[in-house]
């Protein structure tokens, strides 16, 4: 179902501060911080690290995630999403540790036919728990400019954060016996694929 014709997302990454005592804080640059994982040739890294594309075509979508581990930060990502019939696609930006009892902060983008909107997919992972999705409309057309989605995770709260507004939080109810994503290092990751072939998506 989408449309290979210009299955391109464009990422500029403005900012990943890290709020553990050994990381370093930094502007942002995806030479230094980042690696292409998969993809083949699809993702590429542009002007200087400033710039991402992921590409998508019909035999492979591409991703790339961080070099470091972080435990708490603020990465903000401003993202233009594949625009037109983006139908069956997925673009996902997350935090993720490993192992079966893995934290994830989740970011994705469930794309759609020409003119219907993007859904905006929440969702937060603790020691392998999730079944946390919150789902968003956006306000504005994800495709037509750069827009600004922030994860913002410290011990007491993760928020989500698109164009400055905040849009959702988690809180640390760890004392009601809640479990709290505070032990697990996590990576940056992001990715575009296709989920048709799978059936949709979860
Ligand atoms: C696609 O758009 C339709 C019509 O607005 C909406 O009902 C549906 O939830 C959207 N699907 C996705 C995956 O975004
Ligand atoms: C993106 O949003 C975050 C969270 O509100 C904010 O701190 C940051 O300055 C914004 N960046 C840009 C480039 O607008």
């Amino acid at each position: 179902m989408a449309s290979f014709k210009s299955s391109l997302l464009y990422i500029l990454l403005t900012a990943l501060l890290a709020a553990s005592s050994l990381a370093v804080a930094n502007a942002g640059n995806f030479n230094q911080d980042f690696q292409i994982t998969w993809g083949d040739g699809r993702a590429k890294i542009l002007n200087n690290g400033e710039l991402l594309t992921l590409s998508l075509d019909k035999a492979s979508g591409s991703g790339f995630q961080s070099k470091n581990e972080y435990l708490f930060g603020k990465i903000d990502m401003q993202l233009k999403l594949v625009p037109g019939n983006s139908a069956g696609t997925v673009t996902a930006y997350y935090l993720s540790s490993k192992g079966s009892t893995w934290d994830e902060i989740d970011f994705e983008f469930l794309g759609n036919l020409s003119g219907d909107p993007y859904i905006l997919h929440t969702n937060v992972f603790s020691q392998g728990k999730g079944n946390r999705e919150q789902q968003f409309y956006l306000w504005f057309d994800p495709t037509a400019d750069f827009h600004n989605y922030t994860i913002h995770w410290n011990p007491t709260e993760i928020v989500w954060y698109v164009d400055s507004l905040p849009i959702r939080v988690f809180r640390n109810y760890e004392n009601q016996g809640i479990a709290y994503p505070n032990k697990q290092g996590m990576r940056v990751y992001s990715s575009l694929w296709n989920a048709d072939n799978w059936g949709g998506f979860h």
